[in-house]
């Protein structure tokens, strides 16, 4: 059988040791997965220009790190203790767990996003579907918290319970209040943060998408509740005149395909709830499309009412079309004052902010843009996976690329072979990210680091010795340019910007 584009993904990644099954040596755990050095360069690469840009270079939003477990309180609060569920059927015969809505999805081909657990049952019931493994009878659907549970200290009392969060967000609000004076911010202002993240998926699957741990990178931007269409312009500048496919509610009653909006008509049609929901929507499919995920695949669609998580009044997905189908890369959520109220209300705490101007006192709404780290590595693996006949390759971006330049002495020689450690030395110094090699033959060195996408490779030769001079070939094109290697800083520097 011709293999997928995710069968050779996960061929490829685990073969250059960039992503790969935890604990791999014991057969692997669904939805777990290691990086190597490749994999562990590449998402701090996408995990920087993400803090650059929505951390370093925005003036008023806030990073926190906080404690991952958290006691059962906060996820009562939130709404997660009843309400983070997905429904479940057990095989009476041989006890394999499904979630019924994939089984569904994958026995009918039909869409079930939104049903409720009478609906998804009566589907099962229906179409008499069976155990895709023993062909068993099905127990009746029930629901099943997607939260790890644990307890804390040594005493597994109810009192004790926690849970490691599903989500970075709930600890923003818990915090709320002690950033918002710390810092002395004034709305509108977020609060960040990057963290791991886990769910205790039933069916864990299509590679980085659908995982049991993984890294969530989320805003939390309060707005004041009156003033949520108040978007600066200097911030609506950046986005005003990009053009998006777009999914609304109402097309997706229709059955209708995606339609291109320019920002301005998304803004005047009301499509969005706010315009700070819209802002936060376009700003991140921005900065998707810096990364290098390809827009052809893009898409933002309206969460139908049915499929809206408990804390949301509109929600947005960035949606990709993976190699399995469209599904959400990012989500941008509008969350109301759903949360702060839930925690000043379980905590008995104020939450809110005094508005001296005003002279009131006002619980803010919150804008939540979040995404899952691994889906923009699947979302990018897929974008700039290229094969061509004599070569596979990732034509990442330079500035997001795992490795930026190899350094290669054509022949294992040590005069070639000291220039070449020399040149690597300083370009180190100028934090470019070097991998070198001496090993092999230059046209399979040069393939090994195409396929892991690093951009520029350095050859040391024979003509170096006479002139100090290298060759530079450019991933892309396979071309090769020779310079002085006292231009090399300045060509890196030039090429290799992180924009
Ligand atoms: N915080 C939103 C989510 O976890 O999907």
């Amino acid at each position: 059988m011709a293999k997928t584009l995710s069968d050779k993904l996960v061929a490829l990644c685990a073969k250059r040791g960039v992503i790969f099954p935890s604990a791999e040596i014991y057969g692997g755990v669904a939805g777990f997965y290691d990086y190597g050095p490749v994999g562990v360069t590449l998402k701090n690469r996408i995990r920087e220009f993400w803090r650059s840009e929505f951390i370093i270079k925005m003036e008023n939003i806030y990073e926190i790190e906080s404690a991952i477990i958290l006691p059962r309180i906060v996820w009562e609060a939130s709404g997660h203790v009843e309400s983070f569920t997905d429904v479940l059927v057990e095989c009476k015969k041989c006890h394999t767990r499904f979630r019924a809505d994939h089984l569904i999805q994958d026995t009918l081909e039909i869409v079930t996003d939104g049903k409720t657990i009478e609906e998804l049952a009566e589907i099962i019931e229906t179409n008499n579907i069976r155990c895709p493994n023993c062909k068993g009878e099905l127990t009746s659907a029930s629901k099943f918290n997607l939260m790890f549970k644990t307890f804390i200290g040594a005493t597994e009392k109810s009192e004790n319970e926690a849970y490691l969060r599903p989500e970075t967000a709930q600890a923003i609000f818990l915090d709320f209040r002690r950033i918002q004076q710390a810092m002395r911010a004034s709305l509108p202002f977020g609060i960040a943060q990057i963290g791991r993240s886990y769910r205790n998926e039933i069916s864990p699957r299509n590679f980085l998408f659908r995982l049991r741990e993984f890294e969530h990178m989320e805003i939390e931007f309060f707005v004041h509740p009156a003033q949520k269409d108040a978007v600066p312009e200097d911030l609506w500048e950046k986005v005003k005149d990009l053009e998006v496919s777009i999914l609304s509610i109402p097309l997706q009653e229709k059955e209708a395909p995606a339609e291109r909006y320019k920002a301005t008509d998304l803004f005047k049609q009301g499509i969005f709830s706010c315009k700070w929901l819209l802002y936060w929507t376009l700003i991140s499919y921005d900065w998707l499309v810096r990364v290098g995920i390809d827009p052809t695949r893009m898409r933002i669609r309206q969460h139908m009412l049915n499929e809206r998580a408990h804390y949301a009044a509109d929600c947005w997905d960035i949606e990709f079309k993976y190699s399995f189908g469209w599904k959400e890369l990012q989500g941008i959520a509008d969350r109301t004052d759903y949360d702060l109220k839930r925690h000043a209300k379980y905590s008995g705490k104020n939450l809110n902010i005094h508005l001296t101007d005003e002279n009131v006192k006002i619980v803010p709404h919150v804008i939540e843009p979040s995404s899952g780290l691994e889906r923009i590595i699947q979302a990018l693996l897929e974008s700039t996976y290229i094969e061509e006949p004599e070569r596979a390759l990732f034509k990442f971006n330079p500035y997001i690329a795992p490795f930026q330049i190899a350094v290669f002495p054509l022949l294992r020689r040590d005069n070639l072979i000291s220039i070449a450690r020399n040149i690597c030395d300083i370009l180190r110094g100028e934090n470019f990210l070097i991998l070198y090699d001496e090993k092999g033959s230059i046209g399979r060195r040069y393939r090994r680091v195409d396929e892991i996408g690093v951009p520029f490779a350095i050859t040391i030769d024979h003509q170096t010795l006479e002139d100090n001079t290298v060759t530079i070939r450019a991933r892309d094109s396979m071309q090769q340019e020779r310079y002085a290697i006292q231009e090399l800083i300045d060509f890196f520097k030039t090429h290799l910007k992180f924009t």
